[in-house]
């Protein structure tokens, strides 16, 4: 069975790739490389062994822009030449970054909005309508204190956010149109770190990274002199913001579990949250990198970051529940399968 991957290059999407091919789908991947590189198409097949030939079978890579309709087109096309036409799609390609996307709203509605939108219509124009869509924890409306569910009120604070959440309408739209049709899942992903087990993929974002995993990376590697910690005076245990790390191959087996669950049942659109239910500050998870990695990670305090929430943590037993699925890596074996992966790294 075919399944095209967008985004499939990127950090989330490299590391969902690597366990669908190890279930033996064939992939057709779609990426524009504006923030990764083919490259580490060559490391999945060599974390799975695979020959020249098991890797010109299984991975078909597209380099291209889900701006241009007809470049879809194409690749679907290319598909069923083969005799294997896609049967369902893993939407990771996006743009992800609050602070670039409030200063190019244009550029992100574009990239993710009209990116979705065009996929969407060539999956319809060839009657493929299973999907598994990466949204995201930013499209809730901030909370005190209280892990998120599905159910909490909408409501993103950034133009990134906005894209997510106006996607997951438009998605809602689709399902309404064909109710007996499409069987659509909204992941909503919390904070997505660490790095595949053996050390040769992880995230690998082009230019200056924002989130603070790729940053606690570089300091850790003497490439940055220093962190900044954004506020100590948040109203938690010591002062610095809450977050729910999940690490990838947890995120990554999420997805398996999501298609799966599609796959057996009736058509249907579902939002479910993918995150661990652990809450862990900045502070925290500093002390633990810098404690089971030996490594030390000079910081300093500086003031708020516009558009950060105190307390983002998932309740995830819907995603528990539903597929069966439960986060089995702790916030030590993000750590250390991250700085595996970074140490080797130049
Ligand atoms: P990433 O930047 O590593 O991967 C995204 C990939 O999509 C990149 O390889 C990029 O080159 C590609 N891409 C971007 N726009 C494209 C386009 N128009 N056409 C073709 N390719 C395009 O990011 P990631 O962390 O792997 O995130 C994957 C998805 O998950 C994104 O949609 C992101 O918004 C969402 N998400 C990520 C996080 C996170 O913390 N990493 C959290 C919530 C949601
Ligand atoms: N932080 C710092 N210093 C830095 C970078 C971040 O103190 O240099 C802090 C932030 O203030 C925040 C925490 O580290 O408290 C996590 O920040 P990230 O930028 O790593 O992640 P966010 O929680 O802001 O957002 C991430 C992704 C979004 C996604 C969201 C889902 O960037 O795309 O998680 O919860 F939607």
């Amino acid at each position: 069975m075919s399944i095209l991957v967008t985004g499939g290059t990127g950090f989330i999407g490299s590391h969902t790739s690597l366990l669908l091919l190890e279930k033996g789908f064939n992939l057709y991947i779609i990426d524009s490389e504006i923030n990764s590189s083919k490259n580490v198409l060559k490391k999945i097949s060599s974390i799975l062994k695979f020959s020249d030939e098991d890797f010109s079978e299984k991975i078909n890579f597209f380099k291209g822009d889900l701006r241009n309709i007809s470049f879809i087109e194409k690749v679907f096309k290319s598909a069923i030449t083969k005799n294997e036409p896609i049967q369902a799609v893993f939407h990771f390609a996006g743009l992800k970054s609050v602070y670039e996307s409030n200063k190019y709203p244009f550029k992100y509605w574009e990239n993710n909005f009209v990116g979705t939108l065009n996929l969407l219509k060539t999956m319809e124009f060839n009657s493929c309508r299973t999907l598994i869509f990466s949204s995201s924890a930013t499209i809730y409306k901030s909370v005190k204190k209280e892990k998120i569910k599905e159910s909490n009120l909408i409501g993103p604070i950034n133009t990134y956010g906005e894209t997510k959440s106006t996607i997951e309408k438009l998605l809602h739209a689709a399902f309404k149109s064909q109710p007996n049709k499409w069987k659509i899942a909204n992941l909503r992903y919390f904070n997505p770190i660490g790095a595949h087990f053996s050390g040769q993929i992880g995230e690998e974002p082009k230019g200056v990274p924002n989130n603070i995993f790729p940053i606690i990376l570089k300091v850790a590697k003497k490439e940055q002199k220093i962190l900044k910690i954004f506020g100590n005076d948040w109203d938690t245990e010591d002062g610095t913001c809450v977050r729910d790390y999940i690490h990838i191959m947890d995120l990554a087996e999420g997805h398996i579990s999501a298609f799966e669950f599609l796959t057996k049942s009736n058509p249907k659109i579902i939002s479910l949250n993918l995150g661990t239910g652990q809450g862990h500050s900045v502070l925290g998870l500093i002390n633990t990198f810098k404690k089971v990695n030996e490594v030390n990670i000079p910081y300093e305090y500086t003031s708020r970051r516009e558009g950060d929430n105190e307390f983002v943590v998932a309740d995830n037993s819907l995603a528990v529940s539903v597929l069966g699925w439960q986060p089995k890596y702790s916030i030590e074996d993000m750590c250390k399968d991250g700085w595996k992966w970074a140490k080797t790294r130049k």
